[in-house]
């Protein structure tokens, strides 16, 4: 198979290698872990049961290499069935949906979501995971490491594409990259991965207009991505 499983994000080469589900993929992977920045793991993984052991064992070597590491969707399911895979790595983000949110935090915390308190269940959740940093995707995103809670809410459409969470997961590689570069002193003392991530909640939620005003309904993931680099521009470069 040929399946993208783990991405790598510099800004200049992005680059999604294909992870082949043989019992090798994982000493594969391990060869380019030192030219990774951080690791992206879930878009398009799937449940297949080699694949997974594969996820497992590339996130088992970005972790002891300290690379931070993003983790959406099938990723999340594996996180769900053994949160000990990546529990208290502070390096890690999670980009749940609402879903996958509810599965995590009854996993974690035994007891179902309290939908009247999002805000404390993002947080709890995040503290549960040792602090490591959880984005949940929605109408507004949430995000918290456990300590703070921050909203964003910015710009956006009513309409959400398929697909729209690969940009933000993807956009998240990168920006956690930077952020983590950069440090707390840069991040006026906030969590580095709680900034990259109130970022690439921007970002996409930037595309997500800026492509809406110009196609309406009939736009796609693929029109969002067009629009990065003006959304970027005038979000961060102004
Ligand atoms: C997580 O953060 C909270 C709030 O800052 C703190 O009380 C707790 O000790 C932290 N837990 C870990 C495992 O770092």
């Amino acid at each position: 198979g040929s399946r993208c499983s783990s991405g790598a994000s510099s800004w200049s080469e992005p680059r999604a290698l294909p992870v082949p589900d043989s019992p090798n993929a994982v000493h594969e992977v391990e060869k380019w872990l030192p030219r990774l920045h951080s690791v992206v793991i879930g878009p398009g993984l799937g449940r297949d049961e080699t694949l997974l052991e594969n996820a497992k064992g590339i996130i088992e070597k970005s972790k002891m290499k300290g690379i931070p590491i993003i983790i959406d969707a099938d990723g999340l399911w594996l996180i769900s069935q053994q949160p000990s895979l990546i529990q208290g790595y502070q390096r890690a983000i999670l980009t749940p949906n609402y879903m996958e949110f509810s599965r995590l935090y009854e996993a974690m915390l035994r007891d179902p979501v309290d939908s009247s308190d999002h805000h404390g269940c993002v947080l709890r959740l995040s503290q549960a995971m040792g602090n490591l940093t959880v984005v949940q995707k929605g109408e507004r995103d949430l995000i918290s490491d456990g300590e703070k809670v921050v909203v964003c809410g910015h710009e956006g459409s009513g309409r959400r594409c398929g697909g729209q969470g690969d940009l933000l997961a993807g956009s998240l590689g990168v920006l956690a990259h930077w952020a983590f570069l950069a440090g707390a002193e840069r991040t006026n003392g906030q969590n580095p991965f709680l900034v990259a991530a109130f970022g690439a909640c921007s970002l996409t939620r930037q595309c997500n207009s800026q492509a809406f005003q110009k196609l309406g309904r009939s736009m796609t993931a693929s029109d969002m991505v067009a629009e990065v680099g003006a959304a970027f521009g005038k979000l961060f470069e102004t």
